[in-house]
């Protein structure tokens, strides 16, 4: 197989010793997580993680992958926080903008960041941002979101960062989400919506984040018709031609719940995740 992936770890996943009274440090008030994580997922788990998630096009299961990414994080142990810097389609609640992606990456992880933080730029019309942010005379820039994901990743052990829809979503006239992928220089995880054309859109998607110079993580396939035909041959086709392991194959479920998702995603095969010790 043409591994296009740079063989060294990237920095983001190589766990990082946090010395007492440093940003990221553990705080004397920080919240006891309730229920503790059993010791072997402690080992299973790495000090420090955050992935950008990506998808081969939009309404492909990106936030239940991220959300599932962040559950395993927050049952072993880490202080998990998801980002989704850029989401179109909010409404009011309470007095205040809502998004589901948004909402369901918090329920997900375990920090708690104003969403302002959590998501820049929260726009109310569901449509391509450059689109939605243009109706509220916004531009979306770069550098709230950087300044933004560094504020997270102090208050964090592990980031998840949700894209917008398929990797190379505009944001602006000279900036589009595949730019903020690499500004952020985060392993990519790809969601792969099962159905047929994934291929293509796959390998294109593969092509377009080593390109820009990023390390592809992993990748997940997501059933999006359970009775989709030759499914286990397109996930051999995926298999056999990108050049990251596969993390898991999710279902389509009746619930689907970050929880029910996590079962079907394993994310030993990334570096610094390892298999839960096996207990004598
Ligand atoms: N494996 C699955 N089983 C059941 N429902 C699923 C599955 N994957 C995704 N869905 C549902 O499909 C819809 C789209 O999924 P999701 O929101 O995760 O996609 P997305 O790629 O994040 O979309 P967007 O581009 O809008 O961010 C959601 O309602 C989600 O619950
Ligand atoms: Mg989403």
């Amino acid at each position: 197989m043409n591994n296009l992936n740079d063989p060294d770890q990237p920095q983001a996943l190589t766990p990082v010793v946090v010395e007492p009274g440093s940003a990221g440090a553990p705080v004397a008030e920080a919240p006891v997580l309730d229920p503790q994580p059993e010791p072997e997922l402690l080992d299973a788990v790495p000090a420090r993680f955050c992935c950008f998630v990506t998808g081969t096009d939009t309404e492909i299961g990106k936030t239940l992958v991220s959300a599932a990414i962040l559950h395993k994080l927050v049952e072993g142990g880490r202080r998990a926080c998801g980002m989704k810097p850029v989401a179109a389609g909010a409404e009011l609640v309470d007095g205040e903008l809502h998004n589901d992606d948004a909402d369901m990456l918090r329920a997900a992880g375990n920090v708690n960041l104003p969403s302002s933080i959590t998501t820049p730029y929260m726009l109310r019309e569901p449509a391509a941002p450059h689109i939605a942010a243009a109706l509220e005379g916004v531009t979306i820039e770069a550098v709230p979101i950087l300044a933004a994901y560094t504020e997270i990743h102090a208050a964090s052990d592990a980031v998840v960062v949700e894209g917008v829809g398929g990797f190379r979503v505009p944001f602006n006239d000279d900036f589009d989400s595949a730019d903020l992928a690499a500004q952020l220089n985060l392993p990519v995880i790809l969601v792969v919506g099962l159905r047929l054309g994934c291929i293509s859109h796959a390998l294109l998607t593969v092509e377009a984040i080593v390109a820009r110079g990023l390390v592809l993580a992993g990748w997940v396939a997501n059933t999006l018709e359970p009775d989709m035909r030759f499914m286990r041959e397109n996930i051999d086709a995926l298999e056999q031609r990108i050049p990251a392991p596969l993390l898991g194959h999710v279902p389509r479920l009746e619930n689907p719940t970050a929880a029910a998702a996590a079962q079907y995603i394993d994310l030993a095969g990334l570096p610094g995740w390892h298999s839960p010790r096996v207990q004598n």
